[in-house]
């Protein structure tokens, strides 16, 4: 097989005898891994996924039947500007960074690390997934997340292995070595510990928390450190099909429930997910996902910034002031008991403001599932908690909020919980219903068939062939 078969890239990696080698060594590793944490049960089944073969609009999304290990990995970045510049901070202007400037190695390949160590902890949470299936059709999507996650990883073990030497070399070793939800060697990020073992889990989880992977993809986009840039340029463009498949997910299992109301309100006696469940996962998957973007108030935030680093979102586009030395950004702090506004300088709220543009984004997604129970006619409504619900990381963690974002004492917040998150009765009712329904065209009675198929083909088209 030669190079290009085995790694596919746009990175002239036949030309870099050194970075051939290493990742040519890592390779075996990481199918390994796949063999080992990958999908369970379903290796050697045809697929019909979308494989990147290029970054251009024919190549990157190639569709056939491929079985999983087999599946063609990649590196691929986007192709390079000319004259390419830092869009952002204290160097604002400069030509961007082609190599790890010394000064911000540590920076950089921290933030690099951080972004690969969700990319395979998505792929072990969501492993026994298959067996449960709701139909062929999800089975397919589920693994076409799976496949670009592995990628996803690729693309950071890219970076570590042709910018960072050594430490680098070791750091994409570890990448293969942690396990999500592993006491002794956890996952780095508490989202990607967390059980994602049924499908309302599953589409939770690719609404929110892959969506905090667009806009941390989408920050690192903007760096001025162009080989990331250009990396997490394209890493986007497969990242919102995962959203699109927790999304639309959730849509279904919401019009599909409000079906089921139209005959008995107790939906559970029809083998409905009750619209009260549903609510407790985006709880759940939402506050969670919240702490993704780390502490309200960053000198890490600022510096990344400074450096050139991780941008605003959308930074060249919504922004004019690129240097953002000045202003400041007015936000609710726990202070003596008490919740207090606080202005803090703006290059400090950095994460903050990253998180308000993610939170509007969820609302739309929001506002379509209560569509879907419009359409049905009906008048319950979901809604996102306040984004002080929750929160294990930052300026609410330690205190207590009601989902209205109401400070409540810790005895309160133990009292109704069982309100407000999944109980593990809820999460065994869920996981009675998950029932794999592998026939072309049919889909379990707790949602609804997707509005259309896959690039044109039928929802009875054979997706998987089992
Ligand atoms: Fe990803
Ligand atoms: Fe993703």
């Amino acid at each position: 097989m030669n190079l290009y078969d085995r790694i596919p890239n746009n990175v002239n990696l036949s030309e870099d005898k050194r970075l051939q080698r290493a990742l040519e060594k890592w390779l075996p590793n990481y199918l390994n891994w796949w063999h080992d944490m990958g999908p369970d049960g379903f290796q050697d089944r045809d697929v019909w996924l979308r494989t990147a073969i290029d970054v251009g609009s024919e190549g990157w999304a190639h569709f056939d039947y491929v079985k999983m290990p087999e599946y063609r990995w990649g590196i691929f970045l986007e192709p390079a500007q000319a004259d390419a510049r830092v869009g952002f901070g204290d160097n604002y202007g400069a030509p961007a960074y082609q190599e790890v400037p010394g000064e911000f190695r540590n920076s950089l390949r921290r933030i690099i690390v951080t972004q690969g160590d969700t990319e395979p902890a998505s792929v072990e949470q969501q492993r026994l997934l298959g067996h449960t299936c709701p139909s062929l059709y999800d089975l397919r999507n589920l693994f076409q997340v799976n496949v670009e996650e592995g990628r996803h990883l690729w693309a950071m073990v890219y970076l570590l292995h042709a910018y960072f030497g050594r430490d680098g070399r070791d750091e994409a070793d570890a990448l293969l070595e942690r396990r999500s939800g592993n006491p002794d060697k956890p996952r780095i990020l508490e989202a990607f510990n967390q059980p994602c073992d049924d499908w309302l889990n599953f589409y939770s989880f690719t609404m929110f928390t892959d969506r905090d992977g667009k806009y941390q993809l989408s920050a690192l986009a903007e760096s001025g450190f162009e080989p990331l840039a250009r990396t997490c340029k394209f890493m986007l463009t497969e990242e919102a099909h995962h959203m699109f498949v927790g999304d639309t997910g959730l849509s279904r299992v919401v019009r599909r429930t409000a079906q089921l109301m139209r005959q008995n309100e107790n939906v559970r006696e029809l083998g409905g997910i009750p619209l009260e469940i549903v609510q407790k996962y985006i709880n759940f998957w939402f506050s969670y996902s919240l702490d993704l973007f780390g502490g309200e108030i960053s000198s890490n935030s600022a510096d990344f910034f400074a450096a050139g680093l991780k941008g605003r979102f959308k930074e060249q586009e919504q922004y004019t002031d690129h240097v953002a030395a000045e202003g400041s950004f007015t936000m609710q702090v726990v202070e003596s008991g008490k919740l207090v506004s606080r202005e803090v300088p703006l290059r400090n709220a950095l994460n903050e403001v990253l998180r308000g543009e993610y939170v509007r984004d969820c609302e739309k997604g929001l506002a379509r599932w209560n569509k879907a129970l419009a359409d049905e006619g009906r008048s319950e409504r979901l809604s996102l908690p306040n984004i002080r619900f929750h929160r294990h990381v930052g300026e609410y963690a330690g205190s207590h909020f009601d989902p209205a974002g109401n400070l409540i004492t810790q005895e309160e917040f133990a009292e109704r919980k069982v309100g407000w998150l999944p109980t593990i009765e809820d999460r065994e009712y869920v996981r009675s219903l998950m029932h794999p329904v592998t026939e072309p065209g049919k889909i379990a009675n707790w949602i609804a068939p997707p509005a259309s198929g896959i690039k044109g083909k039928p929802f009875e088209f054979e997706y998987v062939r089992l």
